[in-house]
């Protein structure tokens, strides 16, 4: 907000899992028609401005850029990392080309504040697996990990060389009903509320006891909210601040499901999503983030199965009432 005007704020990757969540937050927020929601594929059923946008493509983006006089960013366009490994040079290549015209068009056009979204993928083998402390040593071993780890040190580069504003978190996987997860390592945490209210069985990709750090999607797009708020010298962190929300396993998931859905079936067939999230950490630990602009997470695991379980039953209660009726 400038002079008592909401700014123009674009959106890259807003069809996605948080992107789609996070554009209508934003459009509550500032109005809707000060939100530019853009991705590679049109938006089905989306009310507010729209552009398609890819961006790997700098000349495009830059003409989105100046034509509405964007003065924010948030950067979710990315390959996330299970797809990621299908093809990796490929993954390196968008993440890394998509944030750093980000930043070029940012810094060429007078764009004043941006958002990265940084994961929990920045870790591997040397980084203590619990309570991983934000400073850790970060050797990724996915190349989707490689590249929000580069991500991270550009963006501090742009505000160090050029004074560019880019505050940036390290996700956990995101749990929420709104919206489907796009090919990562933690999507199976979603799929299987799904998967529990609709009375299917449910295939997990990862061994039953597994623990990686997660958080409910309110408290995510929260944080992002209040980072982005937060007074510029207050931002310590040009890196990437740890956000934590809670830890869990299969298992500990598919219990918290039981106690509402007891007959749920579950059946375990780890593939190769079990390697990379065997190199993640099991929790992070987010002081400096709590420290520096007060960050505190709301959902432990039964608190977002609640959740999860009642929003889920609402949004298939078409389907259900043509069925045999509440599913749990
Ligand atoms: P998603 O896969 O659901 O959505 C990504 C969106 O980006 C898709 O709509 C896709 O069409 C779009 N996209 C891909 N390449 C593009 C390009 N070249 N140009 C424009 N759009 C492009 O991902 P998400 O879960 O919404 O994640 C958003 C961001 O948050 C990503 O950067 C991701 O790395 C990060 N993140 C997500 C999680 C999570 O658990 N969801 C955790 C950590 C970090
Ligand atoms: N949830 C994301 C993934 O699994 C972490 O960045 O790829």
């Amino acid at each position: 907000m400038k002079n008592g005007r909401a700014e123009k704020i674009l959106v890259t990757g807003a069809n996605g899992q948080l992107g789609s969540v996070l554009t209508r937050s934003l459009q509550g927020k500032y109005g809707k028609e000060h939100i530019i929601a853009s991705d590679l594929r049109p938006a089905e059923h989306f009310d507010g401005i729209f552009e398609l946008i890819d961006a790997t493509d700098g000349p495009n983006l830059e003409e989105v850029v100046r034509s509405y006089g964007i003065k924010q960013i948030y950067h979710l366009a990315a390959i996330l990392s299970a797809n990621g490994e299908k093809d990796p040079l490929r993954t390196w290549e968008v993440n890394m080309k998509a944030w750093l015209n980000v930043l070029e068009v940012s810094r060429r056009n007078g764009v004043e504040k941006v958002f990265f979204p940084s994961s929990i993928a920045v870790f591997g083998e040397s980084a203590p697996r619990i309570d991983t402390p934000n400073n850790a040593y970060l050797d990724p071993a996915t190349s989707y990990g490689m590249s929000k780890a580069a991500g991270e040190n550009w963006g501090q580069y742009y505000f160090t060389q050029y004074g560019l504003d880019v505050r940036s978190l390290r996700y956990p996987g995101v749990i929420g009903y709104q919206s489907s997860p796009g090919g990562g390592t933690t999507d199976y945490a979603v799929e299987i509320y799904h998967k529990a209210v609709r009375k299917e069985p449910f295939r997990c990709f990862l061994d039953r006891n597994t623990v990686l750090p997660m958080i409910f999607m309110d408290d995510a797009i929260r944080a992002t909210l209040e980072l982005m708020d937060a007074p510029r010298e207050n931002i310590k962190i040009r890196t990437s601040y740890n956000i934590a929300g809670t830890s869990f396993s299969p298992s500990e998931v598919v219990a918290s499901i039981r106690e509402v859905c007891p007959e749920f079936e579950v059946r375990y067939a780890s593939d190769y999503r079990q390697d990379i999230a065997a190199k993640w950490p099991m929790g992070i630990e987010d002081t400096p983030a709590s420290r520096d602009w007060g960050w505190k997470p709301e959902y432990d695991l039964s608190k977002i199965t609640r959740v999860m379980i009642q929003k889920l039953e609402d949004k298939y209660a078409d389907a259900l009432l043509s069925g045999p009726g509440r599913i749990c």
